[in-house]
């Protein structure tokens, strides 16, 4: 099991790739962080880890629109006490909003979806370095939407992608340099989710591939191995490649017990099924 006594935070964890990364880095042995809008899908979701026999994950519904400093901190606080460390965040959310013209977009709607889709990535990253840098081996993993970068009818969401790869980008060149936090930029094809039925409703989800790939691609990327992947952005050609071959200097990386208590990290969980 790659990921064994990792702590690894996930967002948007109850859409189509959160979940498929929640459940590929749990059958890996990670012990996950769950964060979501709704908590519905969240419990759907901690029910299908729980019944497949994986470590329960700590669940914290969070509307990312609204996070601000003071939140932020807080959940890094909480991750620090409760998991005493953490070895790898995954931000997946994220929200198109109504596509169309610029001429059409609101204040307020630019402003959340600025918010959500590349304010919030960075307020969540920032207390959290200190934590990631002290392991031994950590990695942050971006979702970028290339199909949005200066394209007609994006509109804020495409703008907050740009933004996201540049973010990326700079943080990579800030830590990647001592190889000990890793942080890579995906950039997916379209494959099947709610956003993307959403923003191409004729679209039949069957003619899609599902999120699989791309999510045992970053379980890969997340674990030991992944450390040879020297690349910082990866597109479809990188999910669909071979396994990479095992370094025997994993064995070297640190490891912590398995939280053995379901208790969320902030006051909310999903029962114990
Ligand atoms: N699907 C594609 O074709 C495609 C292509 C390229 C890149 N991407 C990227 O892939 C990533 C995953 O998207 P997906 O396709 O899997 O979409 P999805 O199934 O709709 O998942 C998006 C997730 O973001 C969460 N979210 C939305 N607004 C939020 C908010 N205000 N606060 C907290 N969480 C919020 C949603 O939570 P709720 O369900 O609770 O609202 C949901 O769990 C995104 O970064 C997307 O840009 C997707």
């Amino acid at each position: 099991m790659t990921l064994q006594g990792r702590h690894i935070l996930v967002t948007g964890a109850g859409g189509a790739l959160g979940s498929a990364v929640a459940l590929a880095c749990a059958a890996q042995g990670a012990n996950l962080i769950l964060l979501g809008r709704r908590q519905q899908p969240l419990e759907v979701l901690y029910d299908r880890i729980a019944a497949a026999g994986y470590a329960l994950p700590h669940l914290f519904p969070c509307d990312l629109s609204k996070l601000d400093e003071d939140q932020a901190q807080t959940l890094a606080l909480a991750i620090t006490q409760q998991f005493g460390g953490l070895h790898g965040v995954v931000h997946c959310a994220a929200d198109t909003g109504a596509l169309g013209p610029i001429a059409d977009i609101t204040g307020k709607d630019w402003h959340r979806l600025l918010h959500l889709n590349l304010t919030a990535p960075f307020l969540l990253t920032r207390p959290l370095l200190p934590m990631l840098a002290s392991q031994d081996d950590a990695g942050i993993v971006f979702i970028d939407d290339p199909a949005s970068h200066g394209k007609a009818y994006w509109g804020a969401y495409g703008v907050a992608k740009a933004g996201l790869v540049q973010l990326a980008q700079t943080l990579a060149e800030e830590w990647t340099a001592g190889e000990r936090l890793r942080v890579a930029t995906l950039a997916p094809a379209p494959f099947r989710s709610s956003l993307r039925q959403r923003i191409f409703p004729g679209e039949k989800p069957a003619n899609l591939p599902g999120p699989e790939p791309i999510a045992a691609f970053i379980c890969r990327w997340l674990s030991p191995p992944g450390r040879s992947l020297t690349a910082r952005c990866f597109g479809p050609a990188d999910f669909d490649a071979p396994e990479i071959p095992q370094e025997p200097a994993a064995a070297g990386l640190s490891s912590q017990q398995p939280i053995s208590s379901p208790a969320a990290v902030s006051g909310t969980s999903a029962p114990n099924p």
